[in-house]
């Protein structure tokens, strides 16, 4: 079927992009992953308190879906929380830091739900130092609930263009206290442009593009079998797939349609982007990233309050070689000498999307 018309196209959940020809939707009635999508409806159907709030933790946002979290319940109160080291991401993630900023998602994620059936958590981050578990939390009667909590089964992260709408300052004065959010022109034409410069690098260098598309579930099938990483699904894509027109291959390939396509896709997204927000950390310890992530899953949770589009950016921040030039570029426009950058977000205006697959709770668990 030829390719007449471009078409940027929603991905359920997952991290890649891509924009082709319209005219062959409908090729398939309903290609919903539905068993990977499950997590989302079971999310507080638990009794038991810890349950309850592991339910909702596993929707915590972290870096390409891998969901590196494995949970071991101890005794009645207490969660033991280690790191899988099997969803290490060992070209785009060297010191796995992004991966902690996830677990610190999740921790907080956990610690919100449960304040919502009156369980405070006690955490004690690495209490072992880095060779032990990442957390132990110990759960106790009597905690206020959070009012975030409603946003947890809404939280998305949106990969698409945003709206070119200021965000109106009474509304950036509702983040201030959860990040540090850049609006002021000249700062974000300079992030834009660092951002797309830093996403270039990433897709040219083999190793970096090979641990995304290896990590890439094309279609339900693949997406009900393997429900993390970076997923391509739904009829249009499917029925790309069908005709050859979306495959490892091509976005393995720099010379192809399909990955010039992804590329003007990718550029399309960032450059429509009309403010960033930024977390920072005096240090850069396990429990800073922790804390990184607990900061960045209640920014998210409130971006969604208020009707807000969020999506990390994090090439520029990754610490490999290739990237040390724009690792420095962001670290200079971002943060204070000795600082380190946690997470960019892209903030806007965008529209509703799909929520990303999760291996089910059970699946997580050491003694599942
Ligand atoms: C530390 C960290 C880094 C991330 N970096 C990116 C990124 O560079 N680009 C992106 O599209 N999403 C990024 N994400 C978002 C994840 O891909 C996303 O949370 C995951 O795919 C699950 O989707 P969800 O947030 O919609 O539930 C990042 C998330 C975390 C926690």
């Amino acid at each position: 079927m030829p390719i007449t018309r471009r078409k940027t196209l929603g991905l359920i959940g997952g991290g890649t992009i891509f924009a082709a020809a319209a005219g062959i939707g409908g090729f398939a009635a309903t290609r919903t992953p539905k068993a990977a999508l499950a997590p989302w409806a079971t999310a507080g159907t638990y009794d038991e308190p810890r349950m309850f709030a592991l339910s909702y933790a596993i929707l915590a946002p972290n870096p390409h879906n891998r969901q590196p979290w494995l949970v071991e319940l101890k005794g009645d109160d207490t969660v033991i929380l280690h790191r899988d080291t099997a969803r290490d991401l060992p070209h785009t993630d060297p010191f796995q830091r992004q991966l902690v900023i996830g677990l610190g998602c999740f921790l907080e994620l956990m610690t919100i739900a449960a304040s919502e059936i009156d369980y405070a958590v006690d955490l004690r981050i690495y209490p072992e130092g880095e060779a032990g578990p990442v957390a132990i939390a110990t759960f106790r009667k009597g905690a206020a609930k959070d009012p975030l909590f409603a946003m947890i089964p809404h939280r998305r992260t949106c990969r698409n263009p945003y709206a070119d709408t200021p965000i109106p300052a009474e509304v950036v004065d509702q983040l201030t206290g959860f990040a540090t959010i850049q609006t002021q022109p000249k700062l974000v034409a300079e992030i834009r442009a660092l951002t797309w410069e830093a996403a270039n690098i990433e897709i040219h260098t083999p190793a970096m593009q090979r641990e995304s598309v290896d990590l890439t579930r094309f279609g339900k099938s693949e997406i009900n079998a393997n429900p993390d990483g970076i997923t391509l699904g739904g009829t249009f894509l499917e029925g790309l797939m069908a005709f050859g027109l979306l495959t490892r291959e091509g976005q393995m390939n720099p010379e192809s349609r399909e990955f010039a396509t992804y590329v003007d896709t990718y550029h399309n997204w960032l450059a429509n982007t009309p403010a960033y927000a930024v977390i920072t950390s005096t240090g850069n310890t396990r429990a800073d990233q922790i804390n990184a992530g607990r900061k960045w899953v209640r920014l998210n949770l409130q971006t969604t309050a208020l009707g807000l589009s969020l999506q990390p950016v994090s090439q520029a921040l990754q610490e490999y070689p290739e990237m040390s030039k724009q690792y420095a570029t962001a670290h200079r426009l971002l943060a204070n000498p000795g600082e380190t950058v946690q997470m960019l977000g892209r903030l806007g205006y965008g529209p509703d999307v799909g929520k990303s697959p999760r291996w089910p709770l059970k699946t997580r668990m050491l003694d599942g």
